[in-house]
């Protein structure tokens, strides 16, 4: 074999952090981290390549860890560790010490998970958004130009994490309860977003510049009996119990023009934050077929069989094992490395 076919078998790190369960502890509590069978099942795919992958838990001990590890690369997954730019933790070690990595930078990650932060963005676009309010602290006056139902959530959240119990209210005193009971269970600033009654869509997306490619749209049917108020919201508990109380259709059911619209909405969100090698967007359609931005996942759950990134793909005919080398080698591609 020459020089030029051999595979150039980097020293591929994996930057995560685990689920670590504590008895006693919210449900919801942990719904961001890994399980180790998803960082193996990326360490057998990196294997595949030719690459040797190094695991690495990004906890507190991270920087001397990374230092050790004489990496040539990173696949980060990491959630990092406490506030909204906890996913930028990582990467931003990653560019201290100059080590390229997978996927966004330490800003796009911070901007997508503030959720408010990101739909200003998006809005300033041209694209739709709910009308939403933040509350920063407890208090709980409400804007007159708040449109009932409302969706409660925190603001850096994933994994529909705090999106349980009661989430919708329909006047201004069941939001004020709502945001006190929230407030207390999340200490964090809390949204409230018009409902938007209608079909939901995610969006995934692989790659950079011309060689992006936007995965057909999957549509999230809601059992009508997933949630106790009757919503269709894909909540902690519809997605914890799937198979039960969630239809995933992929491709979606969409006339053509309104399948390209929403493919090409999704890629517009996707550049106007920045985003790098992969992420996957929600919409929500209202009833004159407005998609709705609802938020951005430049780093989503990778979980064989569970995520609906890894769903995305595979009912795209991309298996887990090339989803892994596909954004390895956009993120390779991009730093001017031999891909894999
Ligand atoms: N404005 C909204 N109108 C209707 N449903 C919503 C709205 N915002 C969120 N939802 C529902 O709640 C789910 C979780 O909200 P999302 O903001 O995507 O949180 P997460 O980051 O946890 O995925 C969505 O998938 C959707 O079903
Ligand atoms: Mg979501």
């Amino acid at each position: 074999m020459s020089e030029d076919t051999q595979s150039p078998c980097y020293r591929v790190g994996i930057a995560y952090n685990l689920k670590h369960e504590k008895e006693g502890e919210p449900e919801d509590e942990q719904a961001e981290y890994d399980s180790i069978s998803t960082i193996r099942t990326i360490a057998g795919a990196i294997e595949k390549t030719g690459c040797k992958a190094v695991f690495i838990e990004a906890r507190e001990d991270f920087p001397e860890k990374i230092k050790k590890a004489d990496v040539d690369f990173v696949f980060n997954i990491a959630e990092g560790k406490g506030g909204r730019g906890r996913e930028a933790q990582v990467p931003s070690i990653l560019n201290l010490y100059s080590i390229p990595y997978t996927g966004s930078d330490e800003t796009t990650l911070c901007i997508a998970l503030d959720k408010g932060i990101a739909k200003k963005i998006v809005k300033s676009r041209g694209i739709k958004t709910p009308v939403f309010f933040i509350w920063k602290n407890n208090e709980t006056d409400i804007p007159s130009r708040l449109r009932f139902p409302v969706i409660i959530k925190p603001v850096s959240e994933g994994s529909s994490k705090g999106i349980l119990g009661t989430m919708l209210a329909t006047n201004r005193n069941e939001l004020k309860k709502l945001l006190a009971e929230k407030w207390a269970r999340y200490r964090q600033p809390l949204m409230a977003e018009e409902y938007i009654n209608g079909r939901e869509f995610t969006v995934g997306i692989i790659g950079n510049g011309k060689e992006k490619r936007v995965f057909r749209p999957m549509e999230i049917i809601i059992s009508p009996d997933a949630n106790p108020d009757g919503s269709r919201i894909y909540s902690f508990h519809a997605k914890t119990n799937y198979e039960r109380y969630v239809k995933y259709e992929c491709p979606a059911r969409l006339e053509q023009e309104l399948e390209e619209k929403i493919i090409r909405v999704s890629e517009q969100i996707y550049d106007v934050l920045e985003c790098r090698d992969f992420a996957r967007i929600d919409l929500i359609l209202d009833e004159g077929g407005n998609p709705y931005f609802i938020e951005i996942n430049p780093l989503p759950g990778l979980a064989p069989g569970y995520s609906d990134y890894v769903m995305l793909a595979e009912n795209n005919g991309v298996e887990y094992d090339e989803l892994i080398r596909l954004i390895l080698n956009s993120a390779l591609k991009r730093c001017g490395m031999k891909t894999v």
